[in-house]
This record gives C-alpha cells, structure tokens and sequence, in this order.
C-alpha cells in the first residue's frame, strides 16, 4: 500500500508514526516533511496547499490513500480535486470543511439543528459589532469567521479589550479576509474537552477525549498559540458525558451536515464546553488537532489505517471496534523563543539519544535537517509525548523528556494537564509503571 500524508507539522508526524505501526510494510509519502518525519517516509516536494499538483503527483505514482492534515487544504478543496479523479482520500470536502473555514456557517447550523453552543450574532460592519458589544456587556468573545491559524478566538473580560479585537480583525486585518467577517458570542464557564469523530457521512466511531493548552503561559495564562501541550484521556470526559457529545453534538451536526448536501467523511473535531447546563460546542474543526493527536494516537491500540481506508472507500465506520491502551498519555511542547509572536529559525537542537523508549515518543513539528544536524524551522518545534498507566507519571515523563531538550531560546510548559493533577490521584509510592 502506497500512503500519502498531506502536511509537515507534530500532528502528521503522529498520523505518519500511527499509520507505520498499523502498515508496516507499507510505503509512505509526505509533503516536504520535517526532521522527525523524513526518516519514516520519502519526501514530496510539492506543498501542502497546491492540491492540482498533489493530485497529478498522487495519480502518477499510484497512492493507494491520501490523508490530509491541515485545514487550508481542505478548505481549498483538496478532496474535490482527489475525489474528480477518484483517487482514495481521507478528508471533508470543501462544502463539509466549511464547519471550521466559516464560523458563521456552523453557528447558522448549529442554530438550525438545536446543536448546543452559545448565544450568538455575525457581523460585517465594524460599528454594529461595536454597538452589540456595549449593549451585552464583558466578558464576551470576539471570533474571526474565517480560518486564522487557531488564534482567531479572543476572550475578552472587559468592554475594551472586545472593542480592540473587533478593531484588530476588522479595522486592521489582522487575520486578514478571515476577519472581515466576525461572530461575537457569549462567554462560556467551564472547561473544554477535544473530542475526535472519525466520521463516514452518516455514522461515526469516537477516539479518546483529550484536552490542550493554548496560552502561552503556565496558568493558561499569556497570548493564545497553537497548542503548547495536551493529555489524554480527561477525567472529567466520563462515558455519560461521551455519550452526550455523541447524541447531541456529534450525531446532529452530520446530520446536519448531511441534510444541507456536505456529508462530513474525515475527522470532525468538536471543541466542546463542559458547563452546568452541559456540553456546549466552542467550535468545530474539520481535521484532527494539534497538539491533541500526539496524545490520542499513542493511546489507540486498534488500527488506524482501517478506519482512514473506510472512510477514504466510502464504506461504514461502524463496525469497526476502536481499541485503546489503558493508561494516560501527556505531550509537552518545546516552542521558540519569542512564540507565538516573531522568533528564530535554524537553532541547532540538541536531542539525548535515551530519549526514545517504547513510552515515550519525540514527534517533530518545525525541525529541519538529519538527526546529526537538526535545527529549528518553526514556532512550536517538538512534543514530547510521554505514556503511562496514571497521568501523574506520563506528565513526569513528558516534562522530564522536555527538560533534556536544548535549543537556544527554547520554552515549554511545565503544568501540562495542571486541571486533571487537581483530581486524579497520584501513584502510589514506589510504584512503577
Ligand atoms: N488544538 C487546537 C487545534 O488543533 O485547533
């Protein structure tokens, strides 16, 4: 089987690390892949978001699966193009990835199907966002509708700061045509749950709750970034509330989504709030997310591939049982100094050869170079992702893992999980995992 992996950050390197496991023999591809990736896969010089070039290069060297990660090229209609020469891909199609590329969109669908989520309005016209702000009060969210690279979403706890990032987006252009157009909500109280649905169109299996950390700053504190860690499973993630994400969140939306003419065949990512009045949806995203990925795949015992390979076919997800390995799996990421603002590129890193081990796994993000020669090429640079049977010792690992990682201007997050310490006991002295 020839597989073919669309992207070149921490979360394709876990999908490339995945996948090997579950096909070992089979040969893998990868657009302009980073340090970790190049040595599991054989390099395409063609990047991520020129899907005609893709599909010519997919078609002429006979890929057997396409799995895309980022969502630009989704949103850009990736999949149309793969599906037009019926070459086998795992992602929505353009239509179906709108539930993250226009925000507007999935609140409009949310609203239709009686999806839970917060009170909201859009807007294209700075002063009317303006007045709806001094009429509801702080604190209020302010949300670019179109895709900002995870940082579109800003939490405002007074009348100012809402007003100052309605003026960013809108005024100034931060996010470029993505804030053009804005969706101002009301602020949720809780804490948010990542949920992943591999969905077929119509059906779809659940792979273990995980939780990520944005800001910058231990305490989630400082500026939002992409991702500075992540652990799986969440504690507060019970069977019963699962089984709510699945029947009121999950379910509805594709049909939704399916009632609206964009079937949704990939990875339906729902960001939701666990609040008192239950789960709400913060946002949806039309592929995996990042960090998160490097703490679920670890914990999936069962294969991967085959749920990709259905999906890419067209056939059903259900019967295909998703097994995961007991324990807990944290990832802590090394980011450049300066993240998520302007930083350096090609520091030389220094990796201690002790740290691969069967429990902990080093997936690269923006590295560059061979293992001898490897330098910085990114924001977020490395997770390292540490397993165990209880979160306090993954979280040990994964942080012990980071500390040993030297870069010039280097930075990671020592609190990795900081809620679920507060509620899972830690191991019992002397024991081992
Ligand atoms: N971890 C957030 C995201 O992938 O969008």
């Amino acid at each position: 089987m020839r597989i073919l992996i669309v992207g070149n950050g921490g979360r394709e390197h876990a999908l490339l690390w995945k996948l090997k496991l579950d096909a070992p023999h089979a040969e893998f591809f990868a657009t302009q892949p980073n340090g970790g990736m190049a040595p599991l896969c054989q390099g395409v010089e063609i990047p991520a978001t020129d899907k005609e070039a893709l599909a010519d290069w997919a078609t002429k060297n006979k890929i057997d699966l396409t799995v895309v990660g980022p969502e630009g090229p989704l949103a850009e209609g990736i999949v149309d193009r793969f599906q037009e020469l019926d070459l086998p891909i795992f992602g929505p199609t353009q239509a179906a990835a709108s539930i993250e590329s226009s925000k507007a969109y999935a609140k409009d669908l949310m609203q239709k199907a009686s999806i839970p989520t917060a009170r909201h309005r859009t807007f294209s016209e700075q002063t009317a966002a303006e007045k709806w702000v001094h009429e509801l009060g702080a604190p209020i969210v302010v949300k670019a509708s179109g895709l900002a690279a995870g940082k579109g979403a800003v939490v405002c706890m007074t009348v100012e700061a809402a007003l100052e990032a309605i003026r960013s987006m809108m005024g100034d252009m931060a996010f470029g045509e993505a804030g053009q157009e804005i969706i101002i909500e009301d602020f949720m109280e809780g804490e948010e749950i990542s949920v992943f649905a591999v969905c077929d169109g119509k059906d779809f299996v659940l792979l273990p709750p995980s939780q990520d950390h944005k800001r910058a700053g231990e305490g989630d504190t400082g500026l939002n970034t992409g991702g500075m860690g992540a652990y799986a499973p969440v504690s507060i993630a019970t069977s019963e509330v699962m089984e709510e994400a699945a029947t009121k969140v999950i379910a509805p939306t594709l049909e939704a989504l399916a009632a609206d003419g964009a079937p949704f065949r990939g990875l339906l990512y729902a960001g939701l709030m666990k609040t008192e009045d239950g789960l709400k949806v913060v946002e949806f995203n039309c592929r995996f997310g990042d960090p998160e990925t490097q703490v679920v795949l670890p914990l999936m015992k069962s294969s991967l591939l085959d749920l990709l390979v259905a999906v890419a076919q067209g056939r059903s997800v259900t019967n295909i049982v998703v097994e995961t390995h007991s324990g807990c799996a944290v990832a802590t990421v090394l980011a450049s100094g300066g993240y998520p603002g302007s930083y350096a590129k090609g520091k030389p890193i220094y990796l201690p050869t002790e740290l691969d081990s069967d429990d902990l796994v080093l997936f690269h993000a923006g590295t560059a170079g061979t293992a001898d020669a490897l330098v910085t090429s990114g924001g977020r640079v490395l997770a390292v992702t540490a397993v165990a049977k209880t979160f306090a010792e993954a979280a040990e690992a994964s942080r012990a893992g980071a500390s040993q990682i030297g870069f010039e201007g280097a930075f990671y997050r020592a609190d990795i999980g900081w809620r679920e310490r507060g509620r899972v006991d830690l191991p019992p002295e002397g024991e081992t995992v």
